[in-house]
């Protein structure tokens, strides 16, 4: 008896927890790209490969035999590593054995954090436009999202428009800063009144700080660093964009042992342990990188200006990013009804694949006239997706 997918005939089956998300946008425009051959400025990965420094010491791991489970908080090398970092950048001293806690790309830290520390019904703030993991993952963990709208052109942080949101059953804040997609690195000023307000509300922060290493105007600051804020804050960051490694998946958490203990509650179960040689790889990665660092800025300022010129010669309204890989602009000229359709459109008669943001929003009316280009792509690729843009 034949058992192939094609002779059995059922309707998908999706917990209804996860009904409302359905495929991302991005598996969709990035296989109408791939189909089309378009120039791809919609993935959020490098086109280009990581840095040599890293690929040796990943083949150094293997070959030194650290192929068998690690610790289930992660490998000690590199929970220190990570604590050097972390006391680099946001001066905060951390245990790394009970403070840090090393998951499968940020995107699992996220999860982990939202099932190991919420109850069903607890609510959660959210920024629109939002990651596109969050909501989902706080439906996994029965969460109810409440979301405030980051408004272009200046996509500001309004303090006291999410104290308004609050309500006794509001539990945390998810921040992202520098943010993906607006490009907001987030002021003093911002980050001071949000903690404020979740001082007052004893709220915990989740700050999803991926992109702290790409910052053109301003000055990152980790919402932890502010007073009485650590023993709420689970700082939450990867390697992969930093280092050009999206595929190996490396994230971590850095919060109090008391949050520690509910984002491993549900880590040991998710996944236990994350992959052992990249562990190291990423140890090594991590120390005394500071020309790396300042390289890594100084190239993508030059791709974001690029762009950023690019896209608005071609007749878009571009809102310049501050930090991170993206630029997130308006789309209006191109005579299309939403995002979707103008995504499809230009895939069709420009050759060039960009991200519908309105998925992104609560109400997806709020991003119908955006849309977000990256700039995590070499400068051939950028000019060759400018050239097509021209043609229109
Ligand atoms: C804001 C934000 N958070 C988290 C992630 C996921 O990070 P990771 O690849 O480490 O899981 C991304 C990836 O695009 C992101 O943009």
């Amino acid at each position: 008896m034949s058992h192939r997918s094609e002779s059995i005939q059922k309707p998908a089956r999706i917990t209804t927890k996860l009904q409302p998300f359905g495929e991302t946008v991005f598996s969709e425009i990035n296989r109408l790209a791939m189909e089309s051959g378009a120039v791809n400025l919609g993935q959020g990965c490098p086109d280009f490969d990581a840095p040599d420094f890293i690929r040796e010491a990943a083949r150094d791991a293997i070959n030194s035999g650290h192929n068998q489970y690690p610790p289930m908080g992660g490998a000690p090398v590199l929970t220190q590593a990570i604590a050097d970092d972390f006391q680099a950048t946001a001066s905060i001293q951390v245990d790394p054995a009970h403070e840090i806690t090393v998951t499968c790309g940020c995107t699992e830290a996220i999860a982990a954090c939202l099932i190991g520390l919420l109850e069903p019904g607890d609510e959660v703030i959210v920024m629109d436009p939002v990651y596109d993991s969050y909501r989902p993952c706080l439906a996994m963990a029965g969460a109810i999202p409440r979301a405030l709208t980051l408004k272009p052109p200046h996509f500001e942080l309004d303090a006291a428009a999410i104290d308004a949101l609050c309500t006794e059953k509001t539990r945390a804040v998810m921040l992202n800063t520098p943010h993906n997609p607006t490009g907001r690195v987030f002021t003093p000023a911002e980050l001071e009144a949000l903690a404020d307000v979740c001082r007052r509300r004893d709220l915990i922060v989740l700050s999803d700080e991926v992109y702290h290493r790409m910052v053109y105007e301003g000055r990152h600051i980790s919402i932890a660093s502010l007073p009485g804020m650590y023993e709420r804050t689970i700082t939450l960051n990867s390697l992969g964009k930093t280092f050009s490694v999206t595929g190996w998946k490396i994230g971590w958490a850095i919060a109090p042992p008391h949050l520690t203990a509910g984002i491993r509650s549900a880590h040991q179960f998710l996944t236990f342990d994350i992959a052992h040689p990249f562990q190291h790889a990423a140890a090594v990665a991590l120390r005394n990188r500071e020309i790396y660092y300042q390289e890594l800025h100084d190239t993508y300022l030059e791709r974001r200006d690029l762009l950023c010129e690019g896209l608005e010669q071609a007749g878009f309204g571009v809102y310049r990013p501050q930090g991170a890989y993206f630029v997130l602009c308006d789309h209006s000229h191109l005579g299309q009804p939403d995002d979707i359709s103008a995504a499809k459109w230009l895939i069709e008669h420009a050759g060039v694949a960009a991200i519908p943001p309105s998925s992104f929003y609560t109400d997806p009316a709020e991003g119908a006239s955006l849309m977000r280009f990256g700039f995590c792509k070499r400068i051939e690729t950028i000019k060759a997706a400018l050239e097509r843009l021209a043609q229109l």
